[in-house]
């Protein structure tokens, strides 16, 4: 029987479910759910070719089980030259032979479903890669593909771009073709042209590509760049800007929520979940995307915003954290959504440096991890979390260029050095900010290459810090990050108030983020401290912590005066107490 559970105002749907009532609940779970991300070329090798692999995953399916997530998020699967290490798609119905087959994925499939595990696939329709047989055909102007792209004469007689838009990843957003004179477009690296989703054709192909995967058996797809499919008519300069010239054309463009809304019908027949990337997102505008007022297109966004709070905008402009900014970020998105829309909360991904290495600090590392842990799984929204970032992983400290993977790091270096930025300058940012310190090899034990491959050399090299910071030592920690996920996780999902209760910041100093979620007459209060000095903390007048029972914390319990402590460095307490 379904229950429906009326309060402040909104409606929210319980577990239970029969028959017909299943409809109703359609499009729910994905609220009760936690999410694992894996970036499949590091969580772990099988077959001892250095790279990371679908029998590798089948392998740690009870491991990724065991955290108590319900579902697993896959950075793209495809066949892939890999200019962006997957990002760049060669062809959209099968698997790379770096990870598997089809077959082998089906077997995936059905041992997650077996173990209760959810499968989201990434879906990259922004571009493809320029292997891709529609973009090899496109180069030919009488070809049906042509227009599945944005092909252009130059300017000046064909010697300059045909506008001045530039790269995400740094240098022109135009790569000029040889075979027929003209430039197309790639917002992102030049291996990867952006598809044209005005021509109704290529919104057709996605729609099968949707349905493929959908009748295949996966549950969802993470949407990558979502908001950049829709370009505005002709292509018109923009607004010059040290990189991305050209941003305010084709994000959050004209059509987008009309393309979204073609691809939500074919995702409505299924019981399908999304979530959208969603760079520059304000909790607002998403409102429009995803409120749940009947227009929403997706489940939920993923934003920046709060990963922009030790940089300006972009990684690469490196600054202090500054922990006033995240919550007011948080409060912001907290706040805006409760009740009309809900949030994707992470701290972590493959294309963000590692969290304690930021906002934490390592020389507290199990504190920080844990405090970090707790100050956004107990928000409300659905919680990612990303490979590796459950035992506590460190940025790679990469020191030199010529061992760097990622694109978009050599690209920003390159640029660097042209400018003439001094090389130490350059690798200060680059070593704190680059995305391969999310891309090392997952570390599994303390044996050579981390566990994480028998062959001689992985694919990518390893953390020097392995030795310390691996699953297998932290399952024999009873004290470890890893051990307090599955705490963290287990406890969201045995409280309704972590997943529905309504959210009010704190007013506290800066370094101290505090706040009360309430639901059906329970109050829950997180108080996390984000210094490496002690804190002093005071709650409500009415919330006595002294007499409720800290339920979750990262130290051990200390004396509690009325409603008043000592936060010690990187403190996380939380406090449960009747209403
Ligand atoms: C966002 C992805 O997360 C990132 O890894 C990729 O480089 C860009 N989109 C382009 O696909």
């Amino acid at each position: 029987m379904q229950i429906i559970l009326v309060f402040s105002g909104r409606m929210c749907y319980n577990k239970e479910k029969t028959g017909d009532d299943a409809t109703m609940e359609h499009k729910q779970w994905y609220k009760d759910i936690a999410v694992y991300q894996i970036w499949p070329r590091s969580f772990c090798d099988g077959n001892g070719d250095g790279i990371g692999d679908l029998t590798g995953v089948i392998e740690k399916l009870d491991y990724i089980k065991s955290l108590g997530v319900d579902a697993i998020w896959f950075s793209p699967l495809y066949p892939s030259p890999n200019a962006d290490y997957g990002y760049d798609i060669a062809d959209y119905r099968d698997i790379s032979s770096d990870y598997g087959t089809l077959e082998q994925f089906k077997t995936l499939l059905d041992e997650a479903h077996k173990r209760d595990l959810k499968i989201i696939m990434d879906l990259v329709i922004n571009h493809t890669s320029d292997q891709h047989k529609w973009f090899l055909e496109s180069k030919n102007p009488d070809s049906p593909y042509h227009n599945y792209y944005f092909w252009r004469k130059g300017r000046k007689g064909g010697k300059k771009e045909p506008n001045n838009w530039l790269s995400t990843f740094q240098g022109k957003a135009w790569e000029f073709c040889k075979e027929n004179g003209l430039y197309y477009l790639h917002v992102f690296a030049k291996g990867q042209p952006d598809l044209n989703m005005d021509n109704p054709q290529v919104r057709q192909e996605v729609k099968d590509i949707i349905r493929f995967w959908l009748e295949l058996g996966v549950d969802g797809f993470r949407e990558d760049v979502i908001t950049f499919i829709s370009k505005k008519e002709g292509l018109p300069n923009g607004f010059p800007l040290p990189t991305a010239t050209g941003i305010e054309h084709y994000m959050n463009g004209p059509h987008l929520h009309e393309y979204l809304e073609e691809f939500r019908a074919v995702q409505e027949e299924y019981d399908c979940f999304t979530v959208g990337e969603a760079p520059m997102m304000t909790p607002k505008r998403a409102l429009k995307f995803i409120g749940e007022d009947g227009h929403r297109v997706l489940d939920m966004m993923f934003h920046f915003e709060h990963m922009n709070c030790d940089n300006m905008l972009t990684n690469f402009l490196r600054t202090p954290f500054r922990p006033g900014k995240l919550k007011k970020v948080y409060n912001n998105w907290q706040t805006g959504l409760y009740g009309k829309a809900w949030n994707a909360n992470y701290i972590e991904n493959h294309d963000q440096p590692r969290i304690i290495s930021r906002y934490g600090s390592e020389k507290f590392r199990v504190e920080s991890g844990k405090m970090l842990a707790t100050m956004y799984i107990l928000q409300s929204g659905t919680p990612f979390i990303y490979q590796g970032q459950e035992i506590g992983m460190l940025n790679a400290n990469i020191p030199t260029i010529d061992r760097y993977k990622d694109v978009s790091s050599i690209n920003t270096y390159e640029l660097m050095k042209k400018l003439h930025v001094p090389e130490k300058f350059i690798m200060w940012i680059i070593q704190y900010a680059s995305r391969d310190n999310a891309r090392t090899p997952m570390q599994w034990s303390a044996e050579k290459n981390a566990g994480f491959t028998t062959a001689d050399k992985p694919w990518f090299e390893v953390n020097a810090n392995y030795p310390e910071i691996n699953v297998a030592a932290a399952e024999a920690d009873p004290n470890s990050i890893l051990h307090y996920y599955r705490k963290l996780l287990r406890f969201r999902k045995d409280n309704a108030i972590v997943r529905y209760g309504d959210f009010t910041m704190l007013k506290t100093q800066k370094e101290v983020f505090a706040y009360v979620r309430t639901y059906q007459g329970q109050q829950m209060l997180v108080v996390n401290s984000f210094s490496d000095q002690v804190q002093p903390f005071r709650a409500p007048e009415t919330f006595a912590m002294c007499e409720e029972e800290l339920v979750l914390g990262n130290y051990e319990q200390n004396a509690v005066v009325h409603n008043g402590c000592l936060l010690r460095p990187f403190e996380t307490r939380v406090y449960l107490k009747k209403a």
